[in-house]
Parts: structure tokens; sequence; C-alpha cells
């Protein structure tokens, strides 16, 4: 995508696209100012269409649930948000560090034995399942059944995967709500040590958190812990390999490793665009954008925005500052971006140090269909 975008990034960085109708934002300070400017939103403003579509009939119950933060605009946002806030503070997080790096080398002690793996089903995805489904409070005997339906929720997010993507989407969604109503009863009456049970004592005090408010928030939580950051691992390390003097550099310096991760979100964004509606006419640039248009922030085009980001084409994990906008900014911003850094951080130091020889088994790059997320459906590897 990045040639696409960076003729719009110089030719009209903020593009309305006539056929779909919405506003396509390439540029990195136009997409910044609207990421932090309050005239953007997450809902359309009242008496204007929606341009989301109900899901039919048979999937009703769909659209009895709440919208998650993800998709609520203030006040809303910033009650639900400072709810969950606390086990995702960087001190919160970096105690789960000793957890994470034995989960890590477990799963290369698997690898080992057979001397290849699939960095994909071996260790990018279930880093993430399992930590998140642990944090939640899912058993992690399920957490076969639930990757498979994030992945086609949020495959069904990305509005060029056409009708049968969309309803492999509701029916997913489905699923998962499903599946947290009998979980969620299940906590009730036997609380854990989880976040489940904190969410249910909060909803139970009363006037903070309504109970399907609770459902669509463990549905999030759940979708936008794993999905990203199988992405994040799995095409970051990539990169690395792709990259072999990045990677040596990494090796003989792991200190380099916050800023390697920073640059691989940056150099290669896992979640390429983010969605916001127009609340009042709004100038940015020399374009004027109209109450109730859709826009389209290209986060993955913006980063790579030569203006801001020297030989931005370039990997270089030595990169600081590093303002990239991969996680978002504003009042959005990644609820979970300290927790994906250190799994991300853990995974490739670990699988690096562990296995310097590593080599791709897979020029090509065997890419997911969606464009909205930057995706490998696999990423074998030699070890030795
Ligand atoms: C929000 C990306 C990992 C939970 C966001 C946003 C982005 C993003 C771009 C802002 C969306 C917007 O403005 O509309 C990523 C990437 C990740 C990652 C690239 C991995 C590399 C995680 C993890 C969690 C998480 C591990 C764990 C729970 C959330 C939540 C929000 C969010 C709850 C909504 C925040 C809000 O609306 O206030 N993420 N994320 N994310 N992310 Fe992440």
């Amino acid at each position: 995508p990045y040639p696409f975008y960076e003729r719009l990034r110089d030719e009209s960085p903020v593009h309305y696209l006539k056929e779909m109708k919405l506003w396509l934002v390439t540029g990195y300070e136009e997409a910044s100012t609207i990421l932090m400017n309050p005239n953007f939103g997450k809902k359309m403003p009242e008496g204007y269409p929606s341009y989301v579509q109900q899901p039919p009939e048979k999937y009703k119950k769909l659209n009895e649930l709440p919208d998650n933060m993800l998709d609520l605009d203030p006040p809303d946002h910033t009650r639900i948000r400072n709810l969950v806030a606390k086990p995702f503070t960087p001190k919160a997080i970096a105690s789960l560090r000793p957890d994470i790096e034995k989960l890590v080398n477990s799963l290369l002690d698997k690898a080992e034995e057979k001397g290849e793996m699939d960095i994909v089903a071996d260790l990018a995805s279930p880093i993430p399942a399992i930590v998140i489904a642990t944090m939640l409070g899912v058993p992690l005997d399920d957490v076969d059944n639930f990757r498979e339906w994030t992945t086609d929720l949020v495959r069904s997010f990305d509005a060029t995967q056409g009708p049968e993507a969309r309803e492999k989407g509701y029916e997913a969604k489905l699923n998962l709500l499903n599946y947290f109503e009998t979980l969620v009863e299940q906590r009730r009456h036997n609380p854990a040590d989880d976040l489940i049970s904190e969410l249910i004592a909060i909803e139970e005090k009363g006037d903070k958190l309504a109970k399907d408010e609770l459902l669509s928030m463990c549905i999030l939580l759940l979708f936008a812990g794993y999905e990203t950051t199988v992405n994040l691992i799995a095409v970051g390390a990539r990169n690395l390999i792709l990259n072999n003097d990045q990677l040596q550099l990494l090796l003989s310096d792991p200190s380099l490793i916050k800023t390697a991760v920073e640059e691989l979100m940056r150099y290669e964004t896992p979640v390429q665009r983010i969605g916001y509606y127009t609340q009042v006419d709004t100038k940015i640039g020399e374009k004027e954008l109209k109450k109730g248009e859709p826009v389209l922030v290209a986060v993955g085009g913006a980063n790579r925005d030569k203006k801001i980001f020297e030989n931005a084409d370039k990997l270089d994990i030595t990169r600081s500052p590093n303002p990239h906008l991969g996680f978002g900014k504003g009042k959005h911003f990644c609820l979970g971006a300290f927790l994906a850094r250190l799994e991300a951080e853990i995974a490739y130091t670990t699988l690096f140090t562990r296995f310097p020889n590593i080599r791709l088994l897979d020029q090509e790059g065997d890419w997911a269909p969606n464009t909205a997320h930057r995706r490998l459906l696999t990423l074998p590897v030699s070890l030795k």
C-alpha cells in the first residue's frame, strides 16, 4: 500500500474518495490534527444517516448490544474507559513480564525440537491470545474458539471485504456475545481473580456500568487485545529478518529493543486505518470536511510521511524520537499499548537470542486479503 499512500500524500494528503463518499487522510500533520480535534468523533452526528449497516433479523440480538468504548464519544467514552484503565497502566503491565517470558520460552521449546516453526501459529498468535484470555478470565481451553471468532469479526470491519465477510462477522459477534453471557453469569456466582469479576463488581454497584456494556467491553478487550498484537509480532519479526543489518544491530545491543518495537510499529503499522465522523464543518489544510462525512485516518500512510520521518521507507531500529500514530492519538489512544509493547519486546528478544540464525522459508509473504490490518496468515522459518 505504501506507493499508493505516498502518491496521495504528495498530491492530496486529505483526499475525498467520491465513489466511497469518505475522506482518506495520509498526511501525518493532518492525521494527527484530526485525531486530536473534538470536531471528529465516533458517532454520526444526530440527524445524519448511519453508514453502519444493521445486522439482518437473525442477528437482531446484536442490535441491542450497546457500543463499546472504541465507538463512543465523551462523556460515555470517558466513563467506560476510566473503569478499565488500571490493569493497563505501565506498572500493572510490567508485573506480567515473568509470566509472558515463561510462556514465550515454552512456545519456543516446542518449536526448537522441530528445527522449524510457523511464527504466526506457533508464537505470534498464542502469545496475545493466552495473555488477554488470562487477564480477562477466559478459560484457556476456549482460546481456539475465540481466535476464529475475533478474526472473522475484525475482518468484517474492513469495508473492502464484501457481504460474505460481513455475514461471518455478525455470526462471530453473536458467538462471542453468547459466550460472554454464559461466562459472566458463571463468574457472578463464582468470582475469580480476573478482570471479568472486577467488572462484574463495578456493574453490581449500580451506576457506572450497565450489564450489556460489560458484555461489549469483554468482546472489545478480547478482539482488540488479540487481533492487533498477532500482526505486530509476526510482521515485525519478518521485517527484522528481512533487514538483517537491523537484526544484527539488535543482537549486538539488546537495549535497542524498545526503540525497535516502536520502529516496527511505524514501519508496517498493524492497524492501517482508523475511522471517525466529522461532527461539525471543519477545515483541514485546504479541504473543508462537512458535518456527517466519514474520515479514514490512514495511520499506516501517515507513519511513512517524509516530512516527519527521515528516510521514512527505511527500517531504523535506533529511530528516536518516533512519534508514530500506530496506537492512535488523543482520547482513544490504545488502552493496550503497554501490553502490546511488552509482548512484542519479549517475543523478539527471546526468539532472536535463542535462534540468531533464523531464516525465512517463504520470501513472498503469505498476506491476508484484509487491507485495514497488515496480517500474515503464515510465516514459516528455519531456526537452524
Ligand atoms: C484502541 C492499535 C493492542 C485494546 C486502539 C487504537 C489503535 C490501536 C490504532 C485507536 C483506535 C481509534 O482511534 O479509533 C493497536 C495495535 C495493537 C494494539 C496496533 C498491537 C500492536 C491492544 C491490546 C489491547 C488493546 C493488547 C488490550 C486490551 C484497545 C482498546 C482500544 C484500543 C480497548 C480503545 C480505546 C478507546 O476507545 O479509548 N488500539 N492496539 N489494544 N486498543 Fe489497541
